[in-house]
């Protein structure tokens, strides 16, 4: 107990003193102003692949999965420390998340060792420059961005269907208002909805309970999610675990197109399709060391889980997985951003 407190009120104090501390300062010639700070490719790698564990937005004790990105910034960069070995820090800690390594001891002992998953060295340049160079955001960034800038959004950019063939060319990837992005959100912030329940359950009650909870509560939380955005949404699979999230022939072709991104390093970006009106999005859902507890091989699963896993779901074919493969996608489909 004493130890959350300690690294609630570092966080705060970092928070409440960061105007001052000029390391952290954005520079006021207007050269790296808001526009810029929006458009720089490492928020976006952050808000998509950090965030989901290290949101600025989950103050609640409670609803925490990993320490806030603020506090992260505050271990790693201090007065003297410069955008390169910020940079090369925060690669050795991700390359190989371990608790020796790890800086943030409260962190640690309160939620478990950062879960491994293969990040791209240039991604996480990306975001280190970002982090290195910019005030991170406050509460409710994505959301409240997204609301604010889909006003009267237009349809038509891009033709039909198998955009994404020769997709990146013609997408603008960051562009806040395109479906690419709104789909994104959507998944981005359901997928922080059950990461959390999932990690917290995990980490408070045990990986046997976490399967209880997926099996009771992913589908109405997932539903909850999809009336909030007036969406529909699913994660379906190859291999399915409940049968009910199977994959249709036309979001196997999906899969398999992530599947060979993925095997050939390339960039992950959305899958967008339209029909009359209703845009169809597509994102994989990518494994992480902490999901072999659940959906590893057989021998990376504690006997009292499979058991659970084996009378929970006699038809399971969701096993046998490894780290950054593509356990299922989002497959999300919504008419106009309200
Ligand atoms: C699945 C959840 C999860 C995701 C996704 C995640 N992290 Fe973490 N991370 C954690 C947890 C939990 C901790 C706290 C324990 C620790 O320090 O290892 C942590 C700690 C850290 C630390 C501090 C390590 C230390 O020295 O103690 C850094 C740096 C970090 N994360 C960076 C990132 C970055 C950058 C991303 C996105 C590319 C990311 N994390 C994505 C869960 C996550
Ligand atoms: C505590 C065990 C547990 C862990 C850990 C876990 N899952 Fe699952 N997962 C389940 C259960 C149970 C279901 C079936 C949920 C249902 O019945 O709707 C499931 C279903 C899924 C589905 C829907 C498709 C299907 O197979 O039914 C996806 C996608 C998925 N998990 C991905 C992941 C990813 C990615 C991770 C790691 C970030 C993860 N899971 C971690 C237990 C787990």
């Amino acid at each position: 107990m004493k130890k959350i407190v300690v690294l609630l009120v570092v966080g705060l104090a970092f928070t409440s003193c960061k105007k001052n501390v000029s390391v952290y300062e954005v520079v006021s010639d207007n050269s790296k102003d808001e526009t810029m700070a929006s458009s720089h490719p490492g928020k976006t790698l952050m808000e998509t692949q950090c965030y989901i564990c290290h949101s600025p937005s989950a103050p609640e004790m409670e609803g925490r999965i990993g320490p806030p990105m603020v506090a992260i910034k505050a271990h790693y960069i201090g007065e003297q420390t410069t955008k390169e070995e910020f940079s090369k820090d925060l690669w050795d800690f991700l390359n190989n998340p371990t608790k020796d390594k790890a800086k943030l001891r409260g962190a640690v002992d309160r939620f478990g060792v950062m879960p491994y998953q293969p990040y791209k060295k240039e991604d996480i340049d990306k975001i280190a420059e970002y982090l290195f160079d910019y005030e991170i955001e406050e509460p409710e960034w994505f959301e409240e961005h997204f609301k604010k800038h889909h006003e009267g959004e237009g349809e038509g950019r891009g033709k039909h269907g198998k955009g994404y063939r020769n997709q990146g060319k013609k997408v603008s990837s960051n562009h806040p208002r395109g479906p690419e992005n709104i789909g994104l959100m959507y998944a981005v912030e359901t997928k922080k909805v059950l990461g959390k329940n999932l990690m917290g359950t995990i980490q408070k009650e045990g990986t046997v309970e976490a399967m209880k909870f997926c099996n009771e509560k992913a589908y109405p939380l997932t539903d909850s999610m999809a009336n909030h955005f007036d969406a529909k949404i699913k994660r379906v699979s190859d291999k399915p675990r409940n049968p009910s999230n199977k994959a249709s022939a036309d979001e196997l072709e999906k899969i398999e197109f992530f599947k060979n991104a993925v095997a050939n390093n390339q960039d992950i970006k959305p899958i967008v399709e339209r029909f009359r009106g209703e845009k169809n999005f597509y994102y994989p859902i990518l494994t992480n060391s902490m999901c072999l507890q659940c959906h590893g091989k057989s021998s990376d699963i504690k006997p009292d889980v499979l058991a659970s896993i084996t009378s929970l779901y006699p038809d399971d074919v969701a096993m046998g997985y490894d780290v950054n493969q593509v356990r299922g996608i989002w497959s999300i489909s919504f008419k106009k951003h309200k």
